[in-house]
């Protein structure tokens, strides 16, 4: 995780937010590779769910909702975690996270018998901890001010469930989807983006006619874990867990997370729950809107069943990282660092380089990024040797290079490298638009 974590700095990808001022726990920034390859994420997750399919719609709900939302839905009751305290150090820990914490239980205060070591921590008995932050809305602050930060963006769907039944034309089966930020005030955020307090999500709720549920809960589980392969994630580095009934949340009747092996195990990627119709009685009891649907042509009515699809783009972001990290040894001696992203993933697609800065080839290479960048992510790079430069796109993950040299002036072709196999081919300048995209495509 070391890696990853200084080359998103080194990089500019990520890097820690407010860091002018020390810091604020476990929050982080995006510079510009960083934004470009979340965008990427989440682009790739809308194709999935709006393109290459006919069956769910877009929604861009409010991160503040009405407080109500919040008690239907169960969150305000119960959206807790086990935390204990440290009596000595006054540390609190998630109860169920302390085998992931930097320090084992290494107590800051508490004296050794082993020189530079603290002793261990003295732990409370476990209690619950609610991770809705508050906040107040309009100019007077009492109790009828009070609202929250939005702790997932899946209820935002549910309370919408009426009026996208209205006016997109869906019946059921069919789902909606949403890319947001959400917040929780985690007790041991940490392992850099995998557990924050401020993150994004992309959930999708498929409302289905009630005897169809184990057929889509199937097919989500399936869908979701191809989409990560598809784009380049290894397939042994990633598997299905099926929760133990003790570990269902209150309103699943079935859950299965992807899981990424990374660094620091086998994680929680994406979970994939049976909701049934928990959140519409929910909501339909504490608003007093029927949430329900009448299908015209049995005229049964019935409260559709769910089955939802709930990923973090941060720690989806994280994983397709550390999947294409690796250092190569190209030559005796000679190691790069290489970013495997897939190129639909990956901040920049091509780089135009001129091999020398004079002989007119930065000219003709400008042109040639100029026609590039109306069609894909571009960069024109003429700073350094030519060498220097090629490992510079490697660790940003660029799949193609493209560079002028002097035989571009003489015959109009360029040599195209490839980053993941090293081989450099000859091509017509006029040639490379149709030929880039077709490898995108791919
Ligand atoms: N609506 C269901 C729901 O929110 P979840 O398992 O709590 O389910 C879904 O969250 C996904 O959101 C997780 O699989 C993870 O990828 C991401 N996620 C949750 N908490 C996170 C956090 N504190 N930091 C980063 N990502 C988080």
């Amino acid at each position: 995780m070391d890696k990853i974590v200084a080359l998103c700095k080194r990089r500019g990808f990520i890097f820690a937010s407010s860091e002018i001022y020390g810091g604020v726990g476990s929050t982080y920034d995006y510079g510009h590779y960083g934004v470009l390859l979340k965008t990427n994420v989440k682009n790739e997750w809308w194709r999935a769910m709006l393109q290459e399919r006919d069956d769910v719609v877009a929604l861009d709900s409010a991160i503040l909702q009405h407080p109500k939302v919040w008690e239907a839905s169960g969150h305000l009751a119960g959206f807790s975690d086990p935390m204990v305290d440290c009596r000595v150090c006054k540390g609190r820990f998630r109860a169920d996270h302390i085998e992931e914490r930097d320090a084992s239980l290494a107590c800051p205060r508490k004296p050794s018998k082993l020189p530079g070591e603290g002793g261990e921590c003295d732990l409370t008995e476990a209690r619950d901890f609610n991770l809705m932050f508050e906040t107040t809305v309009g100019p007077v602050k009492d109790s009828g001010s009070v609202a929250y930060l939005r702790p997932e963006t899946a209820q935002g769907i549910f309370i919408n469930f009426k009026n996208v039944l209205q006016f997109a034309r869906k019946k059921p089966p069919f789902g909606i989807a949403q890319v947001g930020k959400s917040f929780r005030n985690e007790i041991t955020p940490g392992n850099f983006i995998f557990r924050t307090r401020e993150f994004e999500q992309m959930e999708m709720e498929f409302f289905c006619p009630p005897d169809e549920v184990d057929r889509f809960y199937q097919e989500w589980r399936d869908a979701r874990f191809d989409w990560y392969v598809k784009l380049g994630i290894r397939p042994d580095h990633l598997r299905m867990r099926d929760h133990d009934a003790d570990e269902l949340s209150h309103y699943s009747s079935g859950t299965a997370d992807v899981e990424y092996f990374f660094p620091i195990g086998w994680k929680e990627l994406e979970g994939i729950a049976n909701r049934g119709s928990f959140d519409l009685t929910q909501h339909a009891s504490h608003s007093g809107e029927k949430l329900e649907y009448f299908d015209p042509q049995t005229k049964e009515r019935y409260v559709p069943h769910v089955i939802e699809p709930a990923a973090g783009a941060d720690r989806a972001t994280l994983a397709f990282l550390v999947d294409a990290y690796e250092e190569e040894e190209v030559a005796e001696g000679d190691v790069r660092t290489v970013l495997k992203l897939h190129p639909r993933l990956a901040p920049v697609k091509v780089a135009v380089c001129p091999l020398v800065k004079k002989d007119g080839q930065p000219e003709l290479a400008r042109e040639i990024f100029t026609t590039l960048r109306g069609q894909m992510q571009a960069e024109y790079d003429e700073g350094g040797s030519i060498g220097k430069r090629y490992r510079r796109q490697d660790e940003i993950g660029t799949p193609w290079c493209v560079t002028v040299d002097h035989q571009t002036l003489e015959d109009r072709t360029v040599t195209l490298r490839d980053r993941d196999s090293l081989e450099q081919e000859r091509v017509a300048i006029d040639d490379l638009p149709a030929l880039l995209a077709g490898r995108l495509a791919a």
